[in-house]
């Protein structure tokens, strides 16, 4: 599989351990960056990679920052990705079961490397369920003017509820 994979300064080492640790299990990687200790800005990592995986250029992606939440946040602004930050590996799972995360996002400064290990694994090994899910994935890209009005209509009326969501689906 192609992976694609960035960082900042806070999250370097660990990307080019994921980077390692991928390349011995075959896989083919796409690193973005960073690559040493200077300061740098974590969106532009989580946007290489975003591109990166929303194009096809890669099929996953991976990217690290010292809390996993900046980058996470910057990759979810690309449209296509559904980026999950995670620290724990059931968290991990439901990513791809209920959400088909399609990026990961992991913290170097506060989840450990063996930790580490296994949220890469568990990001590979678990497949998306599809089903019940598969419309709220589609939702979550679903959100243009249409949807915006539609929203705001239902909190200013308090009636923020499935009503426009097929039964089947809830
Ligand atoms: C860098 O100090 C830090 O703010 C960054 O790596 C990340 O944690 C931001 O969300």
């Amino acid at each position: 599989m192609k992976i694609a994979l960035g960082a900042d300064h806070a999250g370097f080492e660990y990307k080019n351990r994921i980077a390692d640790l991928l390349r011995k299990q075959g896989h083919e990687i796409i690193d973005y960056g960073t690559n040493d200790a200077t300061p740098v800005d974590y969106p532009i990592y989580g946007y290489a990679v975003g591109e990166a995986v929303a194009s096809g250029r890669a099929q996953r992606g991976i990217v690290v920052c010292g809390s996993s939440l900046g980058i996470a946040m910057a990759a979810n602004k690309v449209p296509g990705v559904r980026c999950a930050p995670v620290f724990e590996p059931l968290m991990t799972e439901l990513a791809r079961r209920h959400n088909d995360a399609n990026v990961l996002a992991l913290s170097e400064r506060l989840t450990g490397w063996e930790m580490t290990e296994r949220l890469v694994d568990v990001f590979f090994s678990t497949p998306f369920e599809g089903g019940r899910h598969a419309h709220r994935v589609e939702m979550l890209f679903e959100f243009g003017d249409a949807a915006r009005e539609r929203t705001l209509k239902s909190i200013e009326t308090g009636q923020v509820t499935g009503a426009q969501t097929p039964k089947e689906f809830l």
